[in-house]
């Protein structure tokens, strides 16, 4: 089995599909190298038609690094490393309105970098469709490495040695949630972290900018300052220019690099229920 990455936009590598994979069969360590070079040079890279359960999404991911532990109680799934995306939980009941678990459903509108609120964050997220509705919502995937190349070169330099103060509160906030309305083992477990504002690819040597919803200001800078420095380079990253847009087919499976992507979900307001598996495997060590 060959495996063949297709980029999916003109003029940019950014997003590729994979040709010659089966995931239900497994992969081995050829396969995973192979998959850690296409996800260094294309970020996104999409799966079709992958017939597969739990157990096997969980062997997939489990090759490239530790499985990150689905912590949050307020959406918590039926499996460990597992959490429920779209609009019903695993067992396809909806989500009510205006209940904790929706609100952090609301939260994945805003642009974001998954588990950048932990220590070490997450590394790489795999998601695939379960359930697709008729006119599913796309999911938008930001090139943080062509938004650092189109940087002046002063402001590249300015940028290189900051750190930024990352906490899923400051996420939360944006989307009208309070204190309160997190458990106590949520707030005991989830304290603010620390990460560089600019992050070099291991394999490719690319520099990148590490931003997320959950990125609330520069460290040793005035809070305001820091917080409308993290905005506009957000702004500056999320440019039509930088954004692959994703339209999901049922079966598939999106896999993507967090190191160097920020993403989101876009609204959807259909009645057909809408359901995917979300599991994702962390950095070996502190970023
Ligand atoms: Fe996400």
């Amino acid at each position: 089995m060959t495996i063949r990455f297709e980029p999916l936009r003109n003029n940019t590598t950014f997003a590729a599909r994979v040709h010659g994979v089966d995931l239900a069969a497994g992969i081995g360590p050829a396969e995973v190298d192979t998959l850690e070079e296409g996800l260094a040079r294309h970020g996104v890279l999409i799966f079709p038609d992958q017939f597969i359960n739990d157990d096997q999404q969980q062997a997939f991911i489990q090759q490239f690094g530790p499985p990150h532990q689905a912590v949050l109680k307020e959406v918590a799934s039926n499996h460990p490393h597992f959490y429920d995306i779209g609009t019903t939980d695993y067992a396809g009941n909806p989500r009510e309105k205006g209940s904790v678990a929706h609100q952090y459903m609301l939260a994945n509108l805003l642009w974001h970098t998954d588990g950048a609120q932990n220590q070490p964050p997450i590394r790489l997220t795999a998601l695939h469709a379960r359930v697709r509705p008729p006119a599913p919502p796309p999911t938008e995937y930001a090139d943080m490495h062509a938004a650092w190349e189109t940087l002046p070169a002063d402001m590249q330099r300015s940028l290189e040695d900051l750190v930024v103060e990352h906490s899923i509160y400051r996420s939360r906030e944006q989307m009208g949630m309070k204190m309160s309305d997190f458990s106590e083992e949520t707030l005991r477990s989830r304290k603010p972290v620390y990460h560089p504002m600019v992050r070099i690819n291991p394999r490719t040597g690319w520099k990148s900018l590490y931003l997320a919803s959950h990125a609330s200001h520069v460290v040793g800078w005035p809070l305001e300052k820091g917080r409308k420095l993290v905005e506009e380079l957000i702004a500056h990253a999320t440019q039509p220019q930088f954004v692959y847009s994703h339209d999901w087919k049922l079966n598939q499976l999106v896999m993507w690099d967090d190191s160097w992507t920020m993403h989101r979900a876009t609204p959807y307001e259909g009645s057909h229920p809408r359901h995917l598996r979300w599991c994702a495997v962390r950095e070996l060590e502190a970023v």
